[in-house]
């Protein structure tokens, strides 16, 4: 388990603080993603669960014991938190072989040399390099290159797992691959992890739940199905994924958590209120939720007329950009009867997966 309370931090001579206030909570197995754009502060928040980097503020808890406390001024040195890390870089070593590389962690803990071959051997295994064991450490590709960061990370038995963006260096195809070898080794080895990564997809497919970070702060925490279908912050709505956000005016007096409604060039539409950041309300909804219609019909709540300015054909989707007046919007459906720019369509969209984000209060 991996309680981290109140992080702040300030970097000397910032004027800004990079940590404001970071609290998270991550249970035993729990794979737990920090996500969010360079520069919000996922790497330092990481660091100070390792150690490596001293918050101005707050406290850290590893497996109940604390590790920091700015306020009973505890800071347990890195070696001493029992914690596995892998960075992005990795890290290896290039003078060494692969089992040296991996053993590194183990040294100065008074192992027999029987124990330590014993231990490296299994973190190799665990990882797939067991071949390679006595392989000089430049000769590896990209990927072997991680899982030996890997074994490294694991070699000690540690209870927490710390991940800096371990796929970014890797090709598209194999950090697919590596992502779901690292999924099922997480499974396998049961490691309270901290997963940081920029890439929401990445994100969305490893994590148990899905923290948003932004200059600092936390701004959404949740499990990534209800992040992405139910998104309670617009900052997270257009973090996770394509997103739609229709400038629009909310009926009568409505407050967050109701379902209400709003009017749209598009047409009257339905959805729960939530806290926006603009000057103006914005109905989201995300372009694969909305079902293309004919344009005739009567018009009712949740179903818009617009006009198709872009229509492409994707493949397994169509993408069409409709609009009305300046408003645009993107839809994303599967491939049906034709459809030609220039068109006039209806569409509607499911009030359970839309939301109204009010004015910024
Ligand atoms: N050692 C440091 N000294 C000064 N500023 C730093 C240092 N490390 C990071 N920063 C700054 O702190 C902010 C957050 O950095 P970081 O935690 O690495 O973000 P992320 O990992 O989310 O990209 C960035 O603006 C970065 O430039
Ligand atoms: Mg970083």
């Amino acid at each position: 388990m991996i309680i981290a309370e109140n992080l702040v931090k300030t970097y000397e001579g910032a004027k800004t603080p990079v940590l404001k206030n970071v609290s998270f909570k991550v249970e035993r197995g729990e794979v737990y993603t920090l996500l969010g754009p360079s520069g919000c502060g996922k790497t330092t928040s990481l660091r100070s669960i390792a150690g490596l980097e001293t918050p101005d503020g707050g406290r850290i808890l590893l497996d109940d014991r604390v590790v920091f406390s700015s306020r009973d001024r505890i800071n347990v040195p890195p070696d001493k938190r029992n914690i596995g890390m892998v960075f992005q870089s990795y890290a290896i070593w290039p003078h060494m072989t692969v089992a040296k590389n991996v053993a590194y962690p183990l040294q100065g803990r008074g192992l027999s040399a029987d124990e330590v071959r014993k231990r490296v051997s299994r973190a190799l295994e665990t990882v797939g390099l067991l071949d390679l064991a006595d392989r000089p450490s430049p000769n590896l590709s990209g990927g072997q290159q991680q899982r030996v960061a890997l074994a490294r990370a694991i070699v000690a038995e540690p209870s927490v797992l710390l991940l800096d963006e371990p796929l970014s260096n890797l090709d598209a195809k194999l950090r697919e691959q590596m992502r779901r070898d690292l999924s099922a080794l997480q499974r396998q080895l049961g490691h309270s992890t901290i997963y940081v990564t920029h890439d929401q997809e990445e994100a969305l497919a490893l994590s148990h739940r899905v923290a948003l970070m932004r200059d600092g702060v936390i701004v959404e925490e949740g499990d990534p199905v209800a992040m992405y279908q139910h998104p309670q912050h617009p900052f997270t709505a257009a973090f996770l994924g394509a997103a739609n956000f229709v400038p629009c005016v909310a009926a009568g007096k409505p407050a967050v958590g109701d379902m209400i409604e709003a009017e749209t060039p598009f047409g009257r539409f339905s959805g729960v209120a939530r806290q926006g950041e603009d000057a103006g309300a914005k109905l989201f909804f995300r372009p694969h939720v909305a079902r293309v219609e004919p344009a005739e019909g009567p018009a009712r709540v949740n179903r818009g007329t617009a006009r198709i300015a872009e229509y492409s054909f994707l493949g397994e989707v169509l993408e069409i950009i409709a609009r009305k007046g300046d408003a645009a919007i993107r839809i994303r459906t599967a491939p049906g009867p034709r459809l030609e720019a220039g068109a006039e369509i209806a569409f509607s969209v499911d009030p359970e997966h839309s939301a109204i984000f009010l004015p910024k209060a």
